[in-house]
């Protein structure tokens, strides 16, 4: 209709996926996750056999995280750059069946590391930042070259936009762009994520509010988002997403970079939740949702809904 001042549609949703090491199942290589019905952990040949009906459907871009077995967790995550390693393979053979999909690989080192902290730690539990950052462009560079177009640092260290910016074009990425998670909060909606990449038990009761964002901050926001496009990010997100589109509204209204918004794992088991018994209808409440995000100033949402939302979408033609 000419008056909605809104619309939504496939092409504004960039779907999360979750990576499983192989283990010869091919395409039977699949794991629930309980907090989240509906999402799968996939192994590389399930993913490509998903991916069909993802990009039949019109979504423009993935978001990769893998799910790493604890044998492969360190304290120094040096699994994070193996450029045989799971990310890195994932990306290639997506790239490879799928050269027009974007594809987004998550720069942090959680998956990777014994404690599930993004960051390394010195002996006594506190991350170190500048370390942490060197290992950050290591896993960035691996990414890049194994054909990401996006790397997406959620790890939220100081200064390593610049940091992987200067590297990706010290080795000829030039086109490779940089989508930082700006404002990430230390939210407790990314509990099932945690158990979908099983990050949460190494975590214990140590949370990650020394570097992700404190939910009572609004102005810190900004001077966040401010401080990643001046080092060279391309594109910015606000994640959670609902308990803060104000900050995607403010990031909208004072800076001219794509914007995105995650609508995270807790948000997706609630939603999912309710429906489930009843209470709510799943499509009206997930369209309304994500049409909220792109009301609020957003040029896409991540979403564990992307692929279901892009059915309705089209069937609704
Ligand atoms: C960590 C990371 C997290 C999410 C994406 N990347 C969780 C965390 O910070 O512990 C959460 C996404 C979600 O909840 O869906 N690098």
């Amino acid at each position: 209709m000419m008056v909605r001042e809104n619309t939504l549609s496939a092409d504004d949703l960039i779907f999360p996926v979750f990576v499983l090491p192989d283990r010869g199942r091919g395409a039977g290589e699949r794991e629930s996750i309980i907090s989240m019905p509906g999402i799968e952990r996939l192994g590389i040949d399930a993913l490509l056999s998903e991916l069909d009906d993802i990009v039949a459907s019109g979504i423009p871009a993935i978001a990769l995280f893998p799910v790493v077995p604890a044998e492969a967790k360190s304290l120094d995550a040096s699994a994070a750059w193996d450029d045989e390693g799971l990310m890195q393979q994932t990306i290639r053979a997506v790239k490879q069946r799928f050269p027009e999909l974007g594809v987004i690989s998550d720069v942090a080192l959680d998956p990777y590391t014994s404690h599930g902290q993004d960051g390394l730690t010195s002996d006594s539990g506190e991350i170190l930042n500048d370390l942490t950052c060197e290992a950050l462009v290591r896993q960035a560079r691996s990414h890049a070259e194994a054909g990401a177009d996006i790397v997406a640092p959620s790890d939220m260290m100081d200064g390593r936009i610049g940091l992987i910016r200067e590297a990706l074009e010290h080795d000829g990425h030039h086109n490779v762009q940089i989508m930082a998670y700006s404002a990430k909060y230390a939210s407790s909606f990314y509990g099932p994520f945690r158990d979908a990449v099983g990050s949460a038990a190494n975590l214990g009761k140590g949370g990650k509010h020394s570097y992700q964002m404190d939910p009572a901050n609004r102005r810190e926001a900004l001077e966040e988002i401010a401080l990643d496009i001046n080092e060279g990010a391309d594109m910015i997100m606000v994640k959670p997403g609902m308990p803060y589109l104000d900050i995607v509204r403010d990031a909208a209204e004072n800076f001219n970079v794509p914007l995105f918004a995650y609508q995270v794992s807790g948000e997706y088991a609630m939603l999912k939740a309710a429906a489930a018994q009843g209470w709510l209808d799943e499509k009206a409440c997930v369209l309304e949702a994500l049409l909220g995000f792109k009301r609020a100033g957003c040029s896409g949402i991540l979403s564990y809904f992307a692929r279901d939302v892009a059915k309705w979408l089209k069937a609704s033609g």
